[in-house]
């Protein structure tokens, strides 16, 4: 059942677990996503960037994830949260529509625009009696990588500052910090190592729950040791969109006279839904329903 992701982190908090916001963008995904938390009896959160709202729609999407929440999740807890939302307006869409997390990524910005452009955020959730996330140090994509490869930018040098982020918090008025602690958007194993004294230094520098993006891709006990340094939420995408994909063309290799959707489908969901309660099972929220 909906609820406010500030009842599911706190409890995350308290009982030294993590819980995953899972993206996604239409309905096989969200089905796979909550069945996974029902069978699992665990807190999800299910998080929509802004172009999974351009894929169909705020309104149709939100709706979507809470009937679907409402219904088949009616036994667990599930939150809707914004993810990397660029713009104070389709933050404030949002927030009218009834989202109880929105995450204003003003990252790119330099220090003082993005304290200015996450205070307007956090003012404006806050009216609404949501939670606001915000972020601190770069989070790379594929390109970003590339970058990185070729020596262009190092990554010590797009991580979250400790001294900064406290500073951050108090300036910005956020609920939750996406931290930028050496993860990369996608899954690139072995190429992403969590710095978890970092991580320690800023969990101690700002007592407020941290999240971890770019999640996909790291080894069980990179992410046990990252929930102990402060860790409470872990965005998960790419690891879905590979369970999707590779059931996917698995199946349409084997049958390819299916023509129902619902049948090419099948197996891509329940190989997201096995994925999910993969993460679920890792990072602790299992029966913490
Ligand atoms: O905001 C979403 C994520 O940070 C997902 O990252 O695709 O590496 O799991 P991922
Ligand atoms: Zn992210």
């Amino acid at each position: 059942m909906i609820v406010h992701i500030k009842q599911i982190i706190n409890k995350a908090r308290a009982g030294n677990y993590a819980v995953a916001a899972f993206n996604t963008s239409n309905l096989e995904i969200t089905l796979a996503i909550v069945r996974a938390a029902v069978n699992k009896k665990s807190p999800v959160i299910i998080s929509t960037s802004e172009s999974a709202i351009e894929y169909s729609n705020v309104l149709t999407l939100f709706q979507l994830i809470s009937n679907v929440a409402n219904t088949i999740g009616k036994r667990v807890p599930i939150a809707i949260h914004l993810d990397h939302g660029h713009s104070l307006q389709t933050i404030k869409e949002c927030l009218h529509i009834g989202y109880s997390s929105v995450h204003m990524d003003a990252s790119e910005k330099d220090f003082s625009a993005n304290i200015k452009l996450s205070h307007q955020a956090a003012q404006l959730a806050h009216t609404h009696g949501a939670w606001l996330q915000a972020e601190l140090g770069s989070i790379l994509g594929k390109e970003g990588l590339v970058k990185l490869k070729s020596g262009r930018i190092k990554m010590k040098d797009l991580l979250t500052r400790p001294e900064q982020a406290r500073e951050f918090v108090a300036k910005t008025g956020l609920d939750t910090l996406a931290v930028s602690v050496g993860t990369i958007h996608g899954a690139f194993r072995g190429r992403e190592k969590v710095d978890q004294p970092r991580l320690r230094k800023i969990r101690e520098l700002t007592n407020k729950p941290l999240v971890l993006h770019g999640g996909s891709g790291l080894p069980a006990a990179a992410y046990c040791l990252a929930i102990k340094n402060g860790i409470s939420v872990i965005n998960i995408d790419t690891n879905l969109r590979l369970a999707f994909h590779q059931a996917l063309l698995k199946n349409l290799v084997k049958s390819r006279e299916l023509i129902d959707p619902r049948k090419i489908l099948a197996p891509s969901v329940q190989a997201m839904q096995k994925e999910a309660e993969k993460m679920i099972d890792i990072f602790g929220s299992k029966n913490k329903a």
